[in-house]
């Protein structure tokens, strides 16, 4: 248990450049008083201008480096000397593990075995002060506990069922997380979250994929018949609750993160569609009357899970975490973030990724 939490004051978060962890920086520094060290690899997904608007806060700064180097992790923990690691540098595309699973291998799985160690390292060294306010986070996934079928709902005590090449690195780096506890007796504490959207998200990923494939008026590919289910939770209200994590969370326990907002692919497509029909209506393209003509039912990802829905009533009740953003509120939110913030996400398509179908083949 935390002795004293107003220590928990300098914080390293690891993949700090992506989608989660720069909404959890951007709250960190506008919401607290902690110092935050960006550790991050950029690696395609890694983007330091989602970090625009902290920058140059005297406490906020960034390192360069790849979690799966010890030297570069012993330095940056002995140079810095934070209270406490969260952890959310990691490969997290399940289409880019169908096609290529090393890397998810060597960061998600050996990665994360090489921040546990060097944090075990220096954690040994603390104060007995210190050392007792010092917290391990790791964020990790629902994609841990399998596919759902029609019923039920994912709890902390679900056994483990990862099921593409990314779930599964990412139940090893859990186990791995959970045993420097046991074993070392590591204060961690782990969150597994379910799908997230909002700002600053990859175009790789569901929703802003279909946001800016409609805007170029391309079309928007549905896996399968669209009816698998994902719960869906806006970015800040993550962020929120890693927040709360670190500083209320009971060291070994886990954490479900999910706002109940199950919907069917096809269902967040359209939604999307109706949304964009209203901001920005189409109006050069012809033969389309909206965008829903656009939508294209597409060969299926392998593996596909087929339902994930979260029950979070353990940080509902014993931490008190409310999501502020039903999908409705959150995706309207989020399509005109996309609208108006074109000099974030234009570069990426342009350079980066254009949007092409990745995952498609069983190997
Ligand atoms: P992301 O792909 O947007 O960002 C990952 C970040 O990690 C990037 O900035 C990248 O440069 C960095 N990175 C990758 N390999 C690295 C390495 N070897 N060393 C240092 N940095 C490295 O991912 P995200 O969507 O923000 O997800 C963040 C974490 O949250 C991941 O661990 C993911 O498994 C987990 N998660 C994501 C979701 C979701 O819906 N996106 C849901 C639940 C959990
Ligand atoms: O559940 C949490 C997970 O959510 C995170 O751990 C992952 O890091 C994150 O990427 C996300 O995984 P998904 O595979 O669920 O997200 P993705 O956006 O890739 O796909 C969402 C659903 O949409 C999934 O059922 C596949 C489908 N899909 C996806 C793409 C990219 C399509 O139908 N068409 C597409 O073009």
């Amino acid at each position: 248990m935390m002795t004293n939490q107003s220590d928990v004051r300098k914080i390293i978060v690891t993949g700090g450049a992506g989608f989660i962890g720069s909404a959890l920086i951007r709250h960190l520094i506008s919401h607290t008083d902690y110092h935050v060290l960006n550790f991050d690899k950029l690696t395609y997904a890694g983007n330091l201008s989602s970090l625009k608007e902290v920058e140059s806060n005297p406490r906020y700064s960034f390192v360069r480096g790849d979690i799966c180097d010890r030297a570069a992790v012993e330095n940056v923990l002995t140079g810095f000397q934070p209270d406490g690691v969260m952890h959310l540098a990691a490969e997290s595309h399940v289409d880019r593990s169908i096609d290529g699973p090393a890397e998810f291998l060597n960061t998600n799985i050996l990665g994360t075995g090489n921040l546990l160690e060097c944090s075990r390292e220096y954690w040994q060294q603390l104060s007995a002060e210190r050392k007792a306010c010092f917290r391990f986070q790791h964020i990790s996934t629902d994609e841990v506990y399998g596919s759902l079928g029609d019923d039920g709902l994912f709890l902390e005590t679900t056994p483990y069922s990862p099921r593409s090449p990314y779930s599964a690195s990412k139940a090893a780096s859990d186990h791995l997380v959970s045993a420097w506890f046991h074993t070392f007796g590591l204060p961690v504490l782990i969150t597994n979250c379910s799908n997230n959207y909002g700002p600053y998200h990859f175009p790789e990923k569901l929703i802003p994929l279909i946001i800016l494939n409609a805007l170029d008026g391309k079309k928007l590919p549905v896996y399968g018949k669209g009816d698998n289910i994902r719960d869906w939770l806006y970015v800040d209200d993550h962020a929120k609750a890693l927040h709360l994590v670190l500083e209320k969370g009971v060291p070994g326990e886990t954490y479900n993160v999910g706002g109940n907002n199950e919907r069917t692919n096809l269902e967040v497509v359209e939604t999307i569609c109706n949304v964009l029909d209203e901001l920005a209506p189409l109006q050069r393209l012809e033969g389309l009357h909206n965008y829903r003509d656009l939508i294209t039912f597409v060969a299926d990802r392998p593996g596909h899970d087929k339902r994930y829905a979260i029950d979070a009533t353990k940080l509902r009740t014993q931490l008190g975490w409310m999501p502020e953003e039903n999908f409705d509120s959150g995706i309207r939110k989020t399509v005109q973030w996309y609208l108006d913030n074109k000099w974030w996400w234009q570069p990426i398509r342009e350079q980066k990724y254009s949007g092409k179908r990745l995952g498609g083949k069983k190997q």
